[in-house]
């Protein structure tokens, strides 16, 4: 059968060239009877979803430094994590990622569940999540759809049809492909496969283990597959961020409310982040101007905001968030959008 081929031929070339992975059990040491650490699966598909695995692998080192054990992360500081989280974005993430290492302590004693079903229950885990742990970390066969997946699924099968409408003719496709050996083996070299040769532009589909199976290749159409849906364009929004500064250096800072964008994480206050802003900054002050914008882009809307800050007295009370003494201020634990925001005003305050 075409697919048991397809499957053998992925498995081989995986056997010989799979990437080096933190988090990763080799395949020889998979074969010579290593068990992955569930934790250590979850924690890096939790933080490659929409980051890529250049970015996480330091991030990933650094927190299973800090925090080896499911336990230890779940006894962990909620700010201490936000705090170790920020650069990586999409914040939801990490407060998802506490919540759910405490619910796996306290409600599976500090042990993950290992069917999709189990897994779908806990927060932070969604279908692409779940069937990740279940085949990566206790090798059951359960496809992983993640775009690398669908694209290699869309050009071996040649399905033509666009993303998203595609996806459930994917995702069949890719359960006819899934082994029941090695499952895990099997989604970690469609992941490789994805990233490593069927990439989105020029594949190099010349030393492709499954080249002579390649539909898309057949037809000449590897590059073009995919299709794709036309994205709506991104609305720009407007608004202001406040850099203030007391004569001792502390900044004024805020933790930002756990609902909402940048959720949880430290931050300048900002005005709302609008069509057109209110000013409304955190207290009254001889507000600079010094011509400086942030611009960052989040999932559904560029942002722009302008650069405010102030030398404050003493004795200014602010009707948000708190003056952090400079030793106590870290930098590090701003998300990338705040960062910016220091990096620009930092001038201004006298920070060198
Ligand atoms: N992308 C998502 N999960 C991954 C994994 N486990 N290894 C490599 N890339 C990935």
């Amino acid at each position: 059968m075409r697919e048991q081929a397809i499957g053998a031929e992925i498995l081989d070339w995986y056997d010989a060239n799979a990437r080096i992975l933190p988090w990763r059990i080799a395949p020889g040491d998979r074969l010579a009877g290593i068990a992955p650490d569930p934790y250590r699966v979850w924690l890096s598909e939790i933080m490659l979803q929409q980051t890529t695995v250049a970015a996480v692998k330091e991030y990933f080192l650094h927190f299973t430094t800090l925090w080896p054990s499911v336990t230890d992360l779940a006894a962990a500081e909620d700010a201490a994590v936000m705090g170790e989280w920020a650069g990586l974005g999409y914040y939801a993430r990490a407060r998802n990622l506490l919540k759910c290492a405490r619910a796996v302590v306290a409600e599976h004693g500090g042990r993950f569940p290992t069917t999709e079903a189990e897994l779908l229950t806990l927060p932070g885990i969604g279908p692409y999540t779940a069937a990740a742990i279940a085949s990566i970390a206790f090798d059951r066969p359960a496809p992983v759809m993640d775009g690398n997946i669908e694209r290699v699924m869309s050009r071996l099968f040649a399905v033509e049809e666009p993303l998203p409408t595609s996806k459930p003719v994917l995702k069949a496709h890719a359960e006819r492909l899934t082994p029941q050996g090695r499952p895990g083996d099997h989604a970690q070299a469609l992941m490789d496969l994805g990233a490593t040769i069927c990439t989105p532009k020029n594949p190099a589909c010349g030393i492709c283990p499954v080249m002579r199976n390649c539909a898309a290749r057949a037809q000449g159409i590897a590059a073009d597959l995919p299709r794709k849906l036309p994205k709506k364009a991104k609305p720009t929004r407007l608004g202001y961020v406040y850099l203030a500064q007391r004569a001792d250096g502390a900044v004024l800072l805020e933790t930002r409310p756990d609902k909402g964008l940048l959720g949880g994480m430290l931050a300048f206050p900002t005005s709302d982040w609008s069509e057109f802003p209110t000013e409304a900054p955190p207290l009254e002050a001889a507000w600079e101007d010094p011509s400086a914008e942030v611009r960052h882009t989040f999932t559904h809307f560029h942002l722009r905001l302008a650069l405010r800050v102030a030398q404050v007295g003493a004795e200014v009370q602010p009707s948000r968030g708190v003056f952090v003494v400079r030793d106590q201020f870290k930098p590090s634990a701003l998300p990338t959008l705040m960062r910016k925001a220091y990096d620009l005003g930092r001038g201004t305050l006298g920070h060198n």
